[in-house]
C-alpha cells in the first residue's frame, strides 16, 4: 500500500494530482487551517506531513503522529514553526523549499518599498472613494528612491536578490549587517558590512531578511526605530515577530520612522483593532511573498520531492538539519 501523507492546506493542481498519485493522500479543503485538535488527529499513522507555517509542529505533534513517521515537509523557506531538534532526535527528517521563492520575495520588498514611498495604496483608496477632484500639486508627496541609502538586515540569498534590485536599478547605497560577513556581495554591489545600529542611523530604507530566532525576535523595538531616520521606510518580508508591533505602530504614529510596508505581521493576521491598521503610512500585504504562480510551482516540486525522499529514508532535496 501506499504511503501514509496529510497535506495541512490545498497547494497548486500540479502538486495536489503529483501527491494523489504517489501517496495515500489526505489533503486539508479548508480555506483555514485546521484546528488543533484535528490536525493531531489526522496526523496519526501517517508516514509524511506537508505543513505551512501556521501549523506548530512540536513534540506534541511528533507523538501525536507516530513512530512510522518519517518525515515534516514545509511548504516554506522559513521553518520558526518546527522545533528542528525535537524531531531530529527521533530520526524525522525536516525539508524547507529555499531558492525558488528568493526572486519573488525581493520583488515584494521592492513593491512594498515603492508603494509605501509612493504613497500608492492611499492614492489608490482615495480614487475608490471618491475623494480624487482634480490633479493637485500638493497631493500625495512621497520619496524618491534613486541614490538613496538602503540597509539590509540578513545578507541571505533574498536579501541579496533584494539589494541587487536597489544597487543595479536604483543606484543605492547598500548597508547590511548579517553574522559573517558576504565578500562576494561587497565586492558586485559595492555593499558595506555595518553594525545594526549604524545601519539604522544611515538607512534611508531599511528591509528585514534575517530569520526569525532567539536573536532577531523583537529586534526592531522602540530603541531601534529611535535611531532610523524620521522619514526613514520600513520594510518587512521575514517575520512579523522580528518587529514589535505595538513599538511598530508608536514609531509610524509619532512620525519617528516616515512610513512601513510589511508582508509580514505579528500576529497573522493582524486583530482588526489593532491600530496598525488604521495609519495610512503602513501599507501590509497578506504573506504573499512567495505567491507567484511559477514559484508555488516550484514550491510544490520540492515539497513533494522532499516528502518521498523522506519517505523512502533519502536525502531530502532541500533539508534544514
Ligand atoms: C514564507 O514566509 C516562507 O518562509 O517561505
Ligand atoms: C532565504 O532563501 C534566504 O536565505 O534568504
Amino acid at each position: 500500500s501506499q504511503p501514509k501523507v496529510f497535506v495541512t492546506r490545498k497547494i497548486v493542481q500540479a502538486g495536489i494530482d503529483r501527491l494523489q498519485n504517489e501517496f495515500d493522500v489526505e489533503i486539508w479543503e479548508d480555506a483555514t487551517p485546521p484546528s488543533r485538535d484535528v490536525l493531531l488527529e489526522k496526523i496519526r499513522g501517517c508516514h509524511g506531513v506537508l505543513t505551512m507555517l501556521s501549523e506548530k509542529v512540536d513534540e506534541e505533534f511528533i507523538e501525536a503522529a507516530g513512530d512510522q513517521l518519517k518525515v515534516i515537509s514545509q511548504y516554506a523557506v522559513g521553518y520558526n514553526n518546527i522545533d528542528v531538534e525535537a524531531a531530529k532526535k527521533r530520526g524525522i527528517a525536516v525539508g524547507n523549499t529555499p531558492g525558488v521563492l528568493t526572486n519573488a520575495t525581493a520583488d515584494m520588498a521592492f513593491a512594498l518599498l515603492i508603494a509605501a514611498a509612493r504613497r500608492l495604496i492611499e492614492g489608490d483608496q482615495y480614487i475608490h472613494n471618491g475623494k480624487w477632484k482634480s490633479w493637485e500639486p500638493l497631493g500625495h508627496i512621497g520619496w524618491d528612491l534613486e541614490g538613496k541609502t538602503v540597509g539590509i538586515v540578513g545578507l541571505g540569498r533574498i536579501g541579496e536578490t533584494f539589494a541587487k534590485r536597489c544597487y543595479g536599478g536604483w543606484g543605492m547605497k547598500v548597508l547590511y549587517s548579517s553574522r559573517s560577513p558576504k565578500p562576494e556581495a561587497e565586492q558586485k554591489l559595492s555593499a558595506e558590512r555595518v553594525e545594526f545600529e549604524e545601519l539604522l542611523e544611515r538607512s534611508d530604507f531599511v528591509s528585514v531578511h534575517c530569520d526569525m530566532n532567539e536573536e532577531t525576535k523583537g529586534m526592531f523595538n522602540a530603541a531601534a526605530f529611535e535611531r532610523m531616520k524620521n522619514d526613514a521606510i520600513f520594510i518587512n518580508t521575514a517575520r512579523g515577530g522580528i518587529h514589535v508591533q505595538p513599538d511598530l505602530v508608536q514609531a509610524l504614529k509619532t512620525g519617528q520612522i516616515g512610513a512601513a510596508g510589511l508582508d509580514v505581521t505579528d500576529p497573522e493576521p493582524p486583530s482588526l483593532n489593532d491600530e496598525i491598521l488604521q495609519l495610512s503610512n503602513c501599507l501590509i500585504a497578506p504573506h504573499i511573498g512567495s505567491a507567484t504562480t511559477s514559484t508555488r510551482n516550484a514550491m510544490a516540486e520540492i515539497a513533494i520531492d522532499n516528502l518521498a525522499l523522506g519517505i523512502d529514508g533519502k536525502p531530502l532535496r532541500c533539508s534544514v538539519t
